[in-house]
């Protein structure tokens, strides 16, 4: 890759943004599709989040993602809010307008919705309830996803019922009611459900696993796991063994990336076979 004055560039804000796995993504595709383009970190500590992204424009950046701690406190600072960011009340994707404004986006939507049509493309909305576990930003764009798809009953579970409550308040949707369970209830919310979705942190590396009992599940309803490392959590393994189709968190996470890509770098870009085994390579847990 060589950097010239046309390059176009963009990068994601974070703190810290060492972790990201986004430079890798968004150098895989820029490496694909040959786009004359650069995709760096850029360490950004809280109190400076206002003049990183005012600066955005003026360094000649087509925009950024936004990581930890960002994505909350960016709302107040952009001059535009797509409807959907700010039902969900987090942006993780900004665009530099052609006159030097910030729009912000919210892709965690687009990401499961995609992932989902990818990786389950027989299930249908009608199957039934779908069981929603946990109650934070990852769960609202999850929430949000299933309502657009045309699930009539989501039943948000989790271990702090306000936050479930805000949920549904938050999100609430014309044809698609929102009901809140405390966590005592993770097993009997199950019952009739026709998907199954981990949306809490237990389960990920260096959290503890999430033991749930799947046996009111119907066997039909696909279990779909937001945490991609590991990419076999103990709640997959549990699920597969009981018949359910299983989805990782993988793919939402390399969908979410597209639409930033495409309106920063004008390419279409898709989640390929060797973009997740690129990206597998990375999420190896180090020994
Ligand atoms: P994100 O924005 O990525 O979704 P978050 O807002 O920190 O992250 O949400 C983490 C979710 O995991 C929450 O629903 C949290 O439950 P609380 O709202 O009660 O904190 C859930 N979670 C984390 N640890 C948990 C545990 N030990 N048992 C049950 N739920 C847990």
């Amino acid at each position: 890759m060589m950097i010239t004055g046309t390059t176009r560039l963009a990068g994601i804000m974070g703190w810290p943004v060492t972790h990201s796995r986004s430079p890798l993504l968004h150098g895989f595709w820029l490496d694909e599709t040959g786009v004359d383009g650069a995709y760096v970190p850029l360490p950004v500590r809280p109190q400076h989040i206002e003049q990183a992204l005012r600066a955005l424009p003026i360094l000649g950046f087509r925009g950024c993602n936004l990581t930890i701690p960002h994505k909350q406190a960016a709302l107040s600072v952009l001059d535009r809010v797509e409807p959907l960011a700010r039902r969900i009340g987090a942006v993780n994707t900004i665009v530099v307008g052609p006159e030097g404004s910030l729009e912000g986006r919210n892709t965690d939507v687009f990401g499961f919705r995609e992932n989902l049509r990818e990786a389950l493309p027989d299930w249908k909305p009608a199957a039934g309830p779908a069981v929603i576990l946990g109650a934070g930003g990852a769960a609202r764009a999850v929430v949000a996803a299933l309502g657009d798809a045309g699930v009539t009953e989501v039943r948000v579970v989790n271990r702090t019922l306000v936050r479930a409550e805000a949920v549904a308040s938050d999100l609430s949707m014309h044809n698609t009611r929102i009901t809140i369970h405390p966590w005592d209830k993770v097993t009997t919310v199950q019952r009739d459900a026709g998907l199954l979705v981990n949306t809490t942190s237990l389960g990920m590396a260096g959290e503890p696993p999430l033991m749930i009992d799947l046996s009111p599940l119907p066997v039909a309803a696909p279990v779909v796991d937001i945490v991609y490392v590991p990419l076999e959590t103990a709640l997959l393994s549990a699920a597969r063994r009981r018949g359910h189709a299983v989805v990782d968190g993988l793919g939402m996470l390399l969908h979410q990336g597209r639409p930033g890509f495409e309106a920063w770098f004008g390419a279409p870009v898709r989640v390929s076979g060797e973009l997740r085994a690129a990206m597998l390579a990375s999420l190896a847990p180090a020994r």
